[in-house]
C-alpha cells in the first residue's frame, strides 16, 4: 500500500499550496543556484520538508537523490549516529553540482549538545554542504546556528488551500466528500496536511464516501455544531435531549477535558445565546466540574450534572 503522504507530496514549487512569499524566495534561490544554510520554521504539515525536497529536485535534477539526504532528527537522536551520517555524506563529492544539501527534519528534538556539534560540522563542511533545519519553532535552534542561517517561515494553510487539497485527493481517489465533511476534515486536522492526508487514507479504506460524523468520530474530536445543540437544548430546559448528545460524545471517545474546553468556548464567545448575567455563574459551575474530574470524579456524571444545572436555569 503506498502512503498518500508520499503519493501526494508536491514535486514542484508550483504544486505547493500557500506559502507564497517563502516559495518565491526558494524559487529565486534555486534559479541562482546558490543555496545558504537555512532554517524552515512553521507548524506541522504545511510544506517544510516538501519544500526542501522540491528545492533539491529543482537544483540537482537527476542527481538529487545523490546530492541530498534527509536525516530525521527524532529517529536518529544519538549524536554519534548523526555525526557519522553527516560525515559519510559530506565526504563524497557532489555530482554535477557545487554542493550537497542535508536536511535535518524535525530538528526541534536535537539536544543542545547535538546542535553544538552540528554547528562545528557546518563550519567544517560549509565548502561542500548546505545544512537545512526544519523546525516548528525557530527558537528551538541554538543562536549560533540561527545566526548562520537564512530563515524561511511557513504559515498555517488557509481554509481554501486545505479544501483545494481535499478536492484534489478526492478526485484522484474517487472519494465522495460533501461540504460538511470537508469542514470537519479541516477542523480536526487543524490545517496539518499530513494529519489530514493520513486521516483521509484511513477513512477511505472503510468507505469511499466520507461523512462529517465519521470524521469527528474517528478523530475523537468534538463536533462543535452538535455540542452547541446540546448546550442550547439544555439552556431551553430540555435536559434529556442534551444528555443523549453528551452520551454519544463519550461513546465516541471524546475526552471530557476537550468537551469542557469547547463548552467554555461556546459559553464565553457569543456563539450560544446566554444571558450576560448568567455567564459568570455558568463558567463557575463548569470550572467546578472540571476540578472534580481532575480530582478523580467520573467525567460522565460530572458532565451530566453540569447539563442538568444548565437546564435548571430555565425553571
Ligand atoms: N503547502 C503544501 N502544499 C501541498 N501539499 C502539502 C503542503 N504542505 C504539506 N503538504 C502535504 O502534506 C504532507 C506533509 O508535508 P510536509 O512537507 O512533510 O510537512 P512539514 O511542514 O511538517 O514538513 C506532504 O506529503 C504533502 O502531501
Ligand atoms: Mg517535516
Amino acid at each position: 500500500m503506498d502512503l498518500w503522504i508520499e503519493k501526494y507530496r508536491p514535486n514542484t514549487f508550483n504544486d505547493v499550496l500557500g506559502q507564497k512569499d517563502t516559495i518565491e524566495k526558494l524559487k529565486a534561490m534555486a534559479k541562482a543556484g546558490e543555496v545558504q544554510h537555512m532554517i524552515l520554521s512553521g507548524p506541522p504539515g504545511v510544506g517544510k520538508t516538501t519544500s526542501a525536497i522540491v528545492l533539491a529536485k529543482t537544483i540537482f535534477s537527476d542527481q538529487w537523490s545523490h546530492n541530498f539526504i534527509e536525516l530525521n532528527a527524532s529517529d536518529d537522536r544519538k549524536l554519534s549516529v548523526i555525526q557519522g551520517k553527516v560525515k559519510e555524506f559530506a565526504r563524497s563529492k557532489p555530482i554535477d553540482a557545487p554542493f550537497k544539501m542535508i536536511l535535518f527534519d524535525e530538528a526541534d528534538s536535537l539536544t543542545q549538545e547535538a546542535q553544538q556539534a552540528l554547528r562545528r560540522m557546518m563550519e567544517e563542511y560549509s565548502g561542500t554542504c548546505r545544512f537545512i533545519f526544519s523546525v516548528n519553532y525557530q527558537n528551538n535552534i541554538i543562536e549560533p546556528i540561527q545566526s548562520r542561517c537564512a530563515i524561511f517561515r511557513f504559515r498555517s494553510l488557509s481554509e481554501e488551500d486545505v479544501y483545494e487539497f481535499i478536492d484534489k485527493i478526492a478526485e484522484k481517489e474517487s472519494l465522495e466528500i460533501d461540504d460538511e465533511a470537508k469542514k470537519a476534515l479541516f477542523f480536526v486536522s487543524k490545517g496539518d496536511l499530513r494529519a489530514l492526508t493520513n486521516l483521509m487514507q484511513s477513512l477511505s479504506t472503510v468507505s469511499k464516501e466520507i461523512e462529517a460524523e465519521v470524521v469527528y468520530k474517528s478523530s475523537g474530536t468534538v463536533n462543535v455544531e452538535q455540542l452547541k445543540k446540546a448546550v442550547e437544548l439544555a439552556l431551553s430546559g430540555r435536559y434529556l435531549e442534551s444528555k443523549v448528545i453528551i452520551s454519544s460524545f463519550i461513546d465516541q471517545g471524546v475526552g471530557p477535558k476537550e468537551l469542557i474546553s469547547e463548552i467554555f468556548e461556546l459559553i464565553t464567545s457569543s456563539n450560544v445565546k446566554v444571558d450576560e448575567k448568567m455567564k459568570g455563574y455558568i463558567v463557575e459551575k463548569l470550572a467546578e466540574s472540571e476540578y472534580r474530574i481532575v480530582e478523580g470524579a467520573t467525567p460522565f456524571i460530572q458532565l451530566q450534572s453540569f447539563f442538568a444545572f444548565l437546564s435548571s436555569l430555565k425553571r
